[in-house]
């Protein structure tokens, strides 16, 4: 993880890592990059380990490489036009060495389907997000010279019993996906075409990878989904067939407070985050099961997106800004110290100087610890490119975009300046940029925590007195370690 505010749902700085798992001599060479949010990295760690048990290992010498995966986002333009950038310097690769084979996964893949074969020549396989159990029969495909292409979307698709294999990370915070697919219909967003249907993973398995990685040393797990909140296991299958199922299993159904519950009690050492929410799905009993654990971090990303209910309309949000403002009001009632961050987009079908304003004016109101923030880009098959026009001028949504940008820097700033005189509980994730003789790690509500090193290790949970701080950062001295277990 690099060290950063925020848990980012786009990290800049991991875009196109490429990811490394134990070399096994002599094996065929994979190598995989990743780019989008958090679950598409954990999706790449997914499809590592179940090539690696048709005996690929990975590299990060893509020279080296029979296997070349690009595992794609297709969630603005600029996503999509940074994989085309890439495959088109395989393109120089490839010639040197024809027997290489390149795929493309994720969003983009289950987007452009078999029309990417036609448009990008030198790809030989696309699956999409659903379709990596069936990689070892792509690849065996390619061996005999064709193309090969799934991009079935599934409904009950978990990979719950894929023993995920962690790739590039620091052996001390790791995600598990809990939910795949969304069904909120945003009417900006490419998800619930690329990722389709909403389903939830057995809770059990959940509960059990976290105890796997807790008894490996790991000490924070971040529960993943596009909507965390909503999760429902009710026996497996699509959230939208809930009613379908039986009295008994709608009845012994178990939604995310309860998961919470779960999780929090089974690794009571451990820190638990989870990401992301959406303001219509996020109900008391979750914040009550947030502020009932002291092991699960006092932090929400809550994307609002806009904060004029004309346009929260438009999006096709499930809320509007009254309804958000009474959430807001909620979370700071049950946790009073919860960190809270959003993302927003400027320059929305038909957003007006005074939309722009009441988003401005919302940001006011909240004061979020951290923000990530876009300007509009229309996507291909969403209801808002098939019904509305891109009608913002690309100069104004940037100037909006810039102001809210702005407007955030401040508001991060006077959050972190709250935390000063204060001592704080940080999860140390390893050495800072800033100095070798300093550590960093985050405190509950997210917020990077910069120290001195002394004697204390990565993975330890440090209490830190806060004594300075930029808008970004935090900056204290360790004052002893939390013994927890
Ligand atoms: N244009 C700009 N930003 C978008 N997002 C999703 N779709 C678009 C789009 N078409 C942003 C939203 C979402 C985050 C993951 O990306 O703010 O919460
Ligand atoms: Fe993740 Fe969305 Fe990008 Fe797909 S399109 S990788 S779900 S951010």
């Amino acid at each position: 993880m690099s060290e950063r505010p925020g848990e980012k749902i786009i990290e800049e700085a991991r875009q196109g890592e490429a990811m490394v798992l134990d070399q096994k001599a002599g094996s065929k060479k994979l190598y995989i990059e990743s780019y989008g949010c958090q679950m598409n990295f954990s999706d790449s760690e997914i499809v590592a380990s179940i090539l690696n048990n048709e005996g690929y290992s990975t590299t990060d010498k893509i020279e080296d490489a029979d296997l070349v995966l690009l595992n794609t986002c297709s969630i603005r333009d600029k996503a999509e036009q940074t994989v085309r950038k890439r495959l088109s310097t395989f393109n120089k690769l490839k010639a040197d060495k024809p027997s290489m084979k390149i795929g493309v996964l994720g969003c983009m893949a289950e987007r452009m389907k078999a029309n990417l074969l036609e448009e990008e020549k030198l790809v030989d396989l696309v699956a999409g997000p659903d379709a990596y159990r069936d990689l070892p029969n792509l690849v065996d495909e390619l061996d005999g010279g064709r193309k090969a292409v799934n991009v079935i979307l599934s409904k009950e698709e978990t990979y719950d019993n894929i023993e995920p294999v962690r790739l590039g990370g620091n052996g001390i915070t790791a995600f598990i996906s809990i939910t795949r697919g969304c069904d909120n219909m945003c009417s900006f967003c490419v998800v619930p075409f690329t990722r389709g249907r909403e389903r939830s993973r057995n809770p059990q398995t959940i509960v059990d990878e976290a105890l796997d990685l807790w008894q490996r040393g790991y000490k924070e797990i971040t529960l993943l989904g596009q909507n965390v909140d909503s999760y429902l296991w009710y026996g497996g299958g699509p959230k939208k067939d809930f009613e379908k199922a039986s009295e008994l299993a709608q009845a012994s159904a178990i939604n995310f407070a309860h998961l919470l519950d779960m999780v929090a009690d089974a690794v009571p050492h451990m820190r638990i985050r989870f990401s992301t929410s959406n303001p219509q799905d996020m109900h008391d009993d979750v914040l009550l099961a947030i502020a009932r654990h002291e092991n699960i971090c006092n932090y929400i990303h809550l994307p609002v997106q806009s904060g004029s209910s004309r346009i929260l309309k438009e999006m096709n949000r499930g809320h509007n800004r009254e309804e958000y403002f009474n959430l807001i009001d909620r979370i700071r009632k049950i946790i009073p110290d919860c960190g809270i961050s959003q993302d927003i987009i400027a320059g929305f079908p038909t957003e007006t100087e005074e939309d722009h304003q009441d988003t401005l004016s919302l940001m006011e109101y909240v004061k979020y610890d951290f923000g990530y923030m876009f300007f509009y880009s229309e996507r291909p098959s969403t209801y808002a490119a098939r019904n509305l026009v891109d009608d913002v001028p690309l100069e104004v949504k940037k100037r909006r975009l810039n102001e809210i940008i702005a407007r955030q820097q401040e508001h991060s700033l006077y959050r972190s300046k709250q935390h000063i005189g204060r001592v704080e509980e940080v999860l140390v994730e390893g050495e800072s940029k800033r100095s070798p003789h300093q550590f960093y790690g985050r405190n509950s509500q997210n917020t990077v925590v910069v120290f001195n090193r002394e004697d204390y290790k990565p993975g330890d949970f440090v209490l830190v007195k806060i004594e300075n701080c930029t808008s970004a950062t935090l900056l204290g001295t360790a004052v002893n370690k939390v013994e927890k277990a």
